[in-house]
């Protein structure tokens, strides 16, 4: 038996004010997605920011249904938007802010299972990095250069055969 360990560099930050600029201006559009997130079952806001290799900015939000698995989180309305619409275009960064209408989230939330894995679809079919920056409502912003950072050990198409 060998024990492994894995290991990933996370930026941690004291506030969005001590981001680099273009990560503190993704942060804003993913501020200004969240904002109209439609979230009437959790109270819940996210909003996310994708910085595209040509320049563009795609957004997107949670999406809610009374049926509720129905619905969609931010990171995946705004990557499958991206990829809909550049299909051929690589992601560069994607920027997620998440608030509570319940109370002050003083810290970020990391993106779900699910968005994780749908963050590496993209990651591994482009063959480059997709850094990943959170925030919530006040304190701490959270920075991982990659998303296999945080899915280690993660199911891909080579599995497939
Ligand atoms: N949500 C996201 O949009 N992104 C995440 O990474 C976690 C959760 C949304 C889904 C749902 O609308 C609400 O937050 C509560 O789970």
């Amino acid at each position: 038996m060998v024990k492994k360990n894995i290991a990933f560099e996370l930026l941690v930050y004291t506030s969005r004010e001590e981001l680099e600029r273009k990560d503190a201006e993704l942060m804003e559009v993913a501020i200004e997605a969240r904002k109209k997130a439609y979230s009437p079952y959790s109270n819940f806001e996210v909003g996310a920011a994708i910085l595209l290799g040509n320049g563009e900015v795609v957004q997107g939000n949670n999406q809610e249904n009374a049926c509720y698995p129905a619905g969609l989180c931010a990171e995946r309305v705004a990557i499958y938007y991206a990829a809909a619409k550049y299909p051929d275009v690589s992601i560069i960064s994607i920027a997620i802010s998440a608030t509570s209408r319940n109370y002050v989230m003083d810290r970020p939330a990391a993106p779900c299972g699910n968005c994780r894995q749908s963050i590496s679809e993209y990651e591994i079919k482009q063959q480059s990095p997709i850094s990943i920056i959170m925030t919530g409502e006040t304190g701490e912003v959270l920075k991982c250069h990659s998303v296999s950072d945080i899915l280690p050990l993660a199911f891909n198409s080579t599995f497939l055969g």
